[in-house]
């Protein structure tokens, strides 16, 4: 039987404990705080009767349905969506043993059906037509804009038009590289109307970071815009992107197009750098398209997007997701995680340029009809009550958001949250690394009065969609845990040895069975998607993420085990800061460990040796932090530039991280065994410099 399975049944006695009565009580007297005593927070009764999933029993029974029957479970669920032609016989089939072969996932093969049309044409004959798709505000309050769905497929189909005249086909990759205006999902939802793969590049990469992908990927088509402005900052993307571009012609990897969107609220089209024949303004061409675009049906496991993101080497790995499982999968987690309902206005906060801006800004909403709020500026400009002023102006009913904005947020002050009513607030959501429980509380207590409950989503690029999350209204919430799996996820708690420990404890988070949204290989290498995700335990998908599993069955994620750490919500390899340090002609070693932050979660903290005879200076920590901003981009410079003399070795030459990641958090006395250290003085040579 399965673990998880118990823990359900086990859970369905939960609000009948008698410290649960207590706090079922206090909610109907209205004490619901969550307090540092409250251990477990209730959805108020009347959230919980008009909620989708309204109790343990029932997410119980379907969860149980999940498991028992997935074959049934999802095909009901993916019956709702228009298929040109039903999947065949077997719903799924999958490896997920190295050992018996090449690992392999596939959800309704031999269906055929076309994401774009379910999120666009699919709606507007359900009368969705009129329904507004997109708000859209900009980086300057007063700045807006919106689109119906049926304002929305004319646009989309333009730019497919567009995209088939310039020769794109079914399996082409388009590169996107677009700041967040209403452009960016068209690009998204254009690509996948005529079956071409999108990458988006989060636009806060450097030009090396989008040579790389585009040298990867090989793209015939760019997609960008002149400028954005972010707060008071005006960035110059086309700039960047011609860099990257440019870098890839002399590689023999040249790009045809570049279409460039004329964003004229941040640059003029005059000061735009431009090269005739590739580059083409967007506005001069896609308008002239007709509004009408034919949908190229593709088959379920046909590949609709690629993604980067970074694991513990230097290289960034194309993780791939296919259309059909990912379209069913994005659109029943976001329909029961945030409880969504057809009156509700959603926004989350995130980047396309991140798997969350894939499944739950666009496709995941779109496929359940939902008016998207997209938000160009920084949340923090011109102040800090900027999402407050956003959410009363829409009356944004769902908010789902990072921790590090929460924190940030937090630390400014209640003042710029009272400033906003906020009524319109129903669903709190948070992604992206653990929320730790007093940011958790403020959240819930500040932002949302104590009314909102809060679906803390884990989950990750490779899964597509949330593999454990809160249902709200379903079951009690424990500020700072995921709590349960989604339906058809069977999470496992291994240890070292891959033995899965059953009930309370604490390991390595694996998954038993594959679920619709995940990943089918990494793009060109599918040793490597085997090599890091299902080799560590066979038989398993390994997370890369520790955990602990509670008495009462909930899941704590505690962050990443391997060589990852995780910004801003945002995963940097160790490995990828190591190469641009020391690709710095005076840098001779680098070695980067995470630390604590307390607004980004973990900042970046770089032990560097330098070349001999060079002497170390704010000048050089300066330009040691600018070659990581200019090879990898903004968001992944370092906090801490450590100067060391040498690194802690073992005799065998392998960098002791544990060692430095205590140097790093200054807990010297908890640095444990140094004796197996080639040179142990450099130890304290690193504490005495550790200031400097
Ligand atoms: O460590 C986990 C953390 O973010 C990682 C995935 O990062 P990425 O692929 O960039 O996707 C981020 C958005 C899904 C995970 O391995 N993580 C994500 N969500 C949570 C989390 N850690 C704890 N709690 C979460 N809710």
């Amino acid at each position: 039987t399965d673990s998880h399975l118990r823990h359900v049944d086990s859970m369905a006695l939960l609000p009948s404990g008698a410290g649960a009565i207590q706090h079922l009580n206090a909610v109907i007297l209205g004490e619901a705080l969550a307090s540092e005593e409250n251990d477990l927070v209730f959805p108020s009764p009347g959230f919980s009767s008009q909620a989708l999933i309204s109790s343990p029993e029932k997410y119980g029974e379907m969860y149980r349905r999940s498991i028992e029957d997935p074959a049934g479970f999802w095909s009901d669920i993916a019956s709702e969506f228009y298929w040109k032609q039903k999947w065949g016989e077997q719903v799924c089939s999958e490896n997920f043993d190295v050992r018996k072969g090449p690992v392999s996932i596939e959800w309704f093969k031999g269906g055929v059906t076309n994401i774009c049309y379910n999120c666009l044409d699919r709606n507007i004959e359900a009368g969705f037509g009129d329904k507004v798709a997109m708000y859209w505000e900009g980086n300057e309050p007063g700045f807006d804009d919106k689109l119906t769905y049926n304002e929305l497929l004319d646009k989309v189909c333009q730019l497919a038009n567009y995209l088939i005249s310039v020769g794109v086909k079914k399996g082409d990759a388009v590169v996107i590289y677009l700041p967040m205006l209403m452009e960016l999902p068209i690009a998204m939802l254009a690509c996948s109307r005529i079956g071409a793969v999108h990458s988006v590049v989060f636009a806060g990469f450097s030009a090396e970071s989008i040579a790389q992908r585009i040298t990867d990927c090989k793209p015939k088509v760019v997609i960008t815009c002149n400028a954005v402005k972010r707060g008071a900052k005006v960035i110059k993307l086309k700039e960047i992107v011609d860099a990257a571009l440019t870098e890839c012609a002399q590689n023999g990897c040249p790009v045809d197009v570049c279409l460039t969107y004329d964003n004229k609220l941040a640059m003029d089209r005059e000061s735009t750098v431009w090269k005739d024949g590739r580059d083409i303004w967007w506005q001069d061409v896609v308008p002239k398209f007709p509004t009408k675009c034919e949908v190229e049906w593709v088959d379920a496991e046909d590949p609709l997007f690629l993604l980067y993101t970074s694991g513990s080497t230097g290289k960034p790995k194309g993780v791939l997701h296919t259309t059909g499982g990912y379209m069913v999968y994005t659109a029943t987690t976001f329909k029961y995680a945030f409880d969504y309902k057809q009156s509700d206005i959603y926004w989350c906060t995130a980047d396309c340029g991140w798997i969350t801006g894939h499944s739950y800004v666009t496709y995941g909403p779109m496929l359940n009809a939902a008016s998207v709020l997209i938000f160009e500026g920084a949340p923090t400009y011109p102040d800090s009550g900027r999402c407050w002023d956003i959410v009363d102006k829409y009356k944004v009913s769902i908010f789902y958001t990072a921790p590090t904005l929460v924190r940030s947020l937090m630390r400014d002050g209640d003042q710029y949250v009272k400033r906003y009513s906020r009524k319109s607030l129903r669903v709190l959501g948070s992604v992206g690394e653990p929320i730790n429980p007093s940011a958790w509380r403020w959240f819930y207590n500040v932002v949302g009065d104590s009314r909102c409950p809060i679906s803390d989503t884990w989950w990750q690029t490779e899964t597509g969609g949330f593999l454990i999350t809160p249902l709200p209204g379903a079951w009690p919430q424990k500020p700072g845990s995921a709590t349960y799996p989604f339906f058809g996820v069977q999470p496992a708690i291994v240890d070292e040895k891959g033995n899965e420990i059953e009930g309370e404890c604490s390991g390595y988070l694996c998954i038993k069975r594959s679920w619709p949204g995940a990943f089918r290989t990494l793009y060109g290498d599918h040793e490597r998607y085997e090599t890091t995700y299902f080799k560590a335990f066979p038989g398993y998908y390994f997370s890369g993420d520790g955990c602990s599993r509670d008495k009462d069955g909930y899941y704590w994620l505690t962050g990443r085990v391997d060589d990852v750490i995780n910004v801003s919500g945002h995963r940097i390899g160790t490995a990828e800061v190591e190469s641009a340090l020391v690709s710095h002609p005076q840098c001779a070693e680098a070695a980067v460990v995470g630390v604590e932050h307390e607004v980004k979660g973990q900042g970046i903290y770089a032990f560097v040796t330098l070349v001999e005879g060079v002497p170390y200076s704010e000048e050089l920590r300066k330009s040691l932090v600018a070659v990581v901003r200019s090879q990898i981009g903004a968001f992944a410079a370092p906090d801490k530039i450590h100067w060391a003399p040498g690194l802690p070795k073992t005799r065998s030459g392998k960098i002791m991280r544990r060692i430095l990641r205590k140097i790093a958090s200054r807990q010297y006395d908890e640095l444990g065994d140094t004796s197996t250290l080639a040179e142990p003085q450099v130890v304290q040579q690193l504490i005495d410099l550790a200031d400097v």
